[in-house]
């Protein structure tokens, strides 16, 4: 009877929660990954070709079999050096809270690389998996808050290594206008994993863009805010940065999708006047530009 109520409860959490491991998870990642190689070969990342086959089993291997929050960032370990590449210089671009603009800024790996683009962001974006006792967990994996550890294991992993991998200058977007939360936390993925992990004298500098809904208020600017809290954890890990409120091609990009705004047709005509642009964008009219950008997320994994 009680094995009964347990089965109709977890039956429940299931529905609720709605998601276990991926379908086809196989299928995906290693369709993923040999596309990758084959077809996509994005331009700015380099390294010999990977067996997929021993990805697939590495990967599985660090998860399956055990409990869904029984998973440390070490199970994950040979996956991350087998799969991991090189960033072409001044290339690597972070982001926090700022998923679909930052991704549409480095336009798949074109202008920027993000973790996503990379091969280890590439082949399981946006996939959820989680193992059980019997293997791997078809119809339930918890909330990524609800196992801490495990819950960070891969992401985690996955964002140290590709800090590991940049050079020269890199460059990092966050949201200015975000309600309730700041641009720059000490719980981001880029405070606990990505700046520590960055390699000295090999990066020479951090570039911060600080982008902010065109209709909703500025609440932090590179000057005051988080931003300075970011700053001083930069220079105290030794790198200089610079910072741009709103820079001029971001804000461009953003009004394709929005170009009717009457915001972004006053940008367009002044956009060489930059104190004019300025008063354009603090007038903040109504129409939601950086909203939809945010609906995307990964899951088990807490930008
Ligand atoms: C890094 O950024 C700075 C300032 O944005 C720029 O002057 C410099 O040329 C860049 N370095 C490289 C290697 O691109
Ligand atoms: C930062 O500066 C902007 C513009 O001057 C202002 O609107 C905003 O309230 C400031 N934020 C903080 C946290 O001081």
């Amino acid at each position: 009877m009680v094995s009964l109520h347990i089965v109709i409860q977890l039956a429940l959490i299931a529905l609720v929660a709605g998601s276990g491991t991926t379908p086809h998870i196989r299928e995906i990642f290693l369709g993923r990954c040999w596309a990758y190689q084959e077809v996509i070969k994005p331009q700015h990342l380099h390294s010999d070709v990977k067996n997929c086959e021993l990805l697939w089993d590495m990967f599985v291997t660090a998860f399956s079999n055990k409990g869904p929050c029984d998973v440390t960032s070490q199970e994950y370990a040979p996956f991350m050096s087998q799969a991991s590449q090189e960033i072409a210089r001044n290339k690597a671009m972070f982001w926090s809270g700022t998923y679909q603009i930052a991704h549409q800024f480095a336009e798949n790996g074109k202008r920027f690389v993000t973790l996503e683009d990379t091969l280890i962001g590439y082949i399981v974006n946006s996939v959820t998996w989680c193992g059980d006792n019997a293997g791997i967990n078809y119809m339930y994996c918890p909330p990524w808050y609800e196992c801490a550890e495990a819950g960070t294991a891969f992401w985690g992993s996955a964002s140290s290594e590709f800090a590991s991998s940049a050079r020269g200058n890199i460059t990092i977007v966050l949201d200015g206008s975000r309600d309730g939360k700041p641009a720059y936390s000490k719980d981001s993925y880029f405070a606990k994993f990505e700046l520590p992990a960055l390699r000295l004298p090999d990066v020479t500098r951090v570039n911060i863009l600080l982008v902010h809904d065109i209709d909703k208020p500025r609440r932090e600017m590179c000057d005051n805010g988080s931003l300075l809290s970011l700053q001083d954890d930069i220079a105290a890990r030794g790198l200089k940065s610079t910072c741009v409120d709103d820079p001029d091609t971001v804000i461009h990009l953003m009004c394709v999708d929005d170009p009717e705004s009457r915001e972004c047709q006053l940008v367009h005509k002044m956009a060489h006047n930059s104190q004019q642009k300025e008063a354009i964008l603090n007038a903040r009219p109504k129409r939601s530009v950086v909203n939809k950008f945010d609906r995307l997320h990964r899951n088990m994994h807490p930008f």
